[in-house]
């Protein structure tokens, strides 16, 4: 994604790189998506790292993930935590833009990443209930989002001697802070201990987190998978598609829409208790066709319309990462304040999914 700070591949980056080689050059899209998979657990599992090639500019590498320990790890040297599962849906954009010439690669890449989704549904839906938990802040992709101090707070991690190079790259005050950092190590060492077992990681990780934004984003790639799965005549994936897919749209509302922020916010399973913060991962279940129209509309009035995400175009634009309003928020510090251009890029479509247009073309 990024020369020296990021110089590997990233699971959801690449999906969103993918969607732009789909514009300029379909080759390089497959390619990209297709190097991506060659990071594939046996389990399925998609880790959110694939080392593709050797650098020295990023911590941790594949010696500090050492993924060796899972009996299910691949060849190729990986993280071992995923990230949201963006594919599904990136693949359908390329076939809509590319049709029919599009349907072998279709083809090829399909059994993976249905096996990615099986894995999320088999491994990490906890209750059943179609709601998949990340166990990592990392996993999130939304690293450094105020709504994990919480987590944080509770969580007595000792202190590491840190190799960190993003600094080295960026400004450290648009990172995360060295205790931050502590933490998220912390957790790869878990993990470690635990050879990477979801049991265990289910079991006993401190950081077992229902995301909207992850939830979401696997909700509206399964779309893609049913409609592609059946256009190649897939009918056992495709009736286990909409089997996860029912089960998901029953709790996804009831568990992660907050009342009192009028958003979807996220459920920390661990402690049993939503985190009540607002973000802008709290409208990308727009994107997935979640919420019912009149829900769309009160979160859409009451954040962008007249609330806190509302503020004039040269104050912040839609929509900021974090609630322009909240003691927490920070305009530099990347998820805590400032625009991801590939997050406004999901809200743009969920706005207009529910006719929201005019707000659309403004994110846009
Ligand atoms: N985005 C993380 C980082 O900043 C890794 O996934 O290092």
């Amino acid at each position: 994604p990024c020369e020296g700070l990021y110089p590997f591949q990233w699971n959801w980056d690449s999906g969103f790189i993918a969607l732009g080689w789909g514009l300029l050059d379909v080759e390089r899209a497959k390619m990209e998506i297709r190097s991506l998979l060659l990071g594939q657990w046996q389990n399925g599992f998609l880790p959110h790292i694939v080392f593709h090639n050797e650098a020295e500019t990023y911590f941790p590498g594949p010696d500090v993930w050492d993924v060796g320990r899972s009996r299910f790890a691949p060849e190729k040297k990986t993280s071992g935590i995923t990230q949201p599962p963006v594919l599904g849906f990136v693949v359908e954009f390329l076939y809509d833009r590319h049709g029919d010439a599009l349907m072998d690669f279709i083809a090829e890449v399909f059994p993976a990443l249905y096996a990615w989704h099986a894995y999320l549904y088999t491994h990490r839906d906890l209750h059943n209930e179609g709601l998949v938990y990340i166990c990592h802040n990392w996993e999130a992709g939304t690293d450094n989002t105020p709504v994990w101090d919480a987590i944080w707070e509770g969580m007595d991690s000792p202190s590491y001697d840190l190799n960190r190079r993003d600094t080295q790259h960026v400004d450290a005050a648009n990172r995360p802070s060295n205790r931050e950092y502590e933490h998220y190590i912390h957790l790869v060492e878990l993990f470690k201990s635990w050879d990477y077992e979801d049991a265990k990681i289910g079991a006993n990780s401190p950081f077992l987190i229902q995301d909207p934004l992850f939830n979401a984003l696997l909700m509206r790639s399964n779309e893609g998978l049913i409609r592609l799965g059946k256009l190649l005549g897939l009918e056992a994936e495709v009736a286990r598609l909409e089997q996860w897919q029912e089960r998901s749209l029953k709790h996804f509302h009831k568990k992660l829409y907050s009342p009192l922020n009028k958003a979807y916010v996220y459920y920390d399973l661990r402690n049993e208790r939503r985190l009540e913060a607002v973000s802008s991962s709290s409208f990308v279940p727009l994107f997935a066709g979640i919420p019912s129209p009149s829900i769309a509309r009160e979160m859409v009035v009451h954040h962008f319309e007249k609330g806190r995400f509302s503020g004039p175009r040269d104050e912040y634009y839609l929509c900021a990462s974090f609630d322009p309003t909240s003691e927490a928020f920070d305009p530099g510090r990347y998820w805590r304040g400032p625009v991801w251009v590939n997050l406004n890029w999901l809200l743009y479509h969920g706005l207009r999914r529910y006719g929201f247009g005019a707000l659309a073309e403004n994110v846009r």
